[in-house]
């Protein structure tokens, strides 16, 4: 089994494409991914792209291991209330998470340590144990909370990598555009990626 593991959280923020591309590159570098859905980002799964995902655990990690020829085990799906899974404890939970995107329910309630579900618990553990956070917000105009929940948690040592993908690399398609964002999160997890020029090359 892959020796690298992340957790990516998808809630509902406008962009479920970025989480698709980035689940599908974390798979093809062979990534360990623990994966968290909430219930508002499988409605935006379905308003954004043409998949219908298995709203239960076993069935969604069966499907997505499919779809991304994952090796078994290597995508892990977890419910919202799946408190015995690793990424519950600092004991168990991977030394990074994104959550891609964030929405700006999810950011608030990270930035107050809500801890009511598990990608806020998840989000929490990473915080407490000094760990990479890696959120992708969306909202357009941000609200004073919003700016507040942010350097709240840039305070604490979170990345904020807004879902707002740049045009110097001349995109001519929606993919670009994701791939941009995603380049970006792959970079800063540490992980190669080739979807990018960097800057300079
Ligand atoms: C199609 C759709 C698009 C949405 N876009 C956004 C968005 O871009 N940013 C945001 O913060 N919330 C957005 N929302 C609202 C959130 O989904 C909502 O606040 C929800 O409670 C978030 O719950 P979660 O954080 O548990 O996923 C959207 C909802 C839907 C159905």
């Amino acid at each position: 089994m892959a020796e690298r593991r992340v957790t990516l959280a998808v809630t509902g923020a406008s962009g479920a494409q970025y989480a698709l591309r980035l689940l599908e590159c974390l798979v093809q570098a062979e990534v360990q991914v623990l994966f968290l859905i909430s219930q508002a980002a499988q409605l935006v799964v379905v308003t954004e792209t043409e998949l219908q995902l298995p709203p239960k655990p076993q069935a969604l990690e069966q499907f997505l291991t499919e779809r991304y020829q994952a090796k078994p085990g290597q995508i892990r799906v977890y419910g919202k209330q799946d408190w015995m899974s690793p990424v519950a404890s600092g004991s168990g939970a991977p030394s990074a998470m994104v959550v891609c995107p964030c929405s700006t329910g999810t950011l608030s309630a990270i930035a107050t340590g809500a801890s009511n579900n598990l990608i806020e618990r998840a989000a929490d553990v990473a915080l407490k144990e000094r760990r990479q956070l890696i959120l992708v917000p969306r909202e357009s105009p941000y609200s004073t909370i919003h700016l507040e929940n942010m350097l709240t948690l840039s305070r604490m040592g979170a990345v904020i990598l807004p879902a707002s993908p740049g045009f110097y690399h001349q995109p001519q398609s929606i993919d670009d555009l994701v791939d941009f964002v995603v380049a970006r999160i792959l970079s800063q997890l540490g992980i190669e990626q080739t979807l990018l020029k960097r800057w300079g090359e």
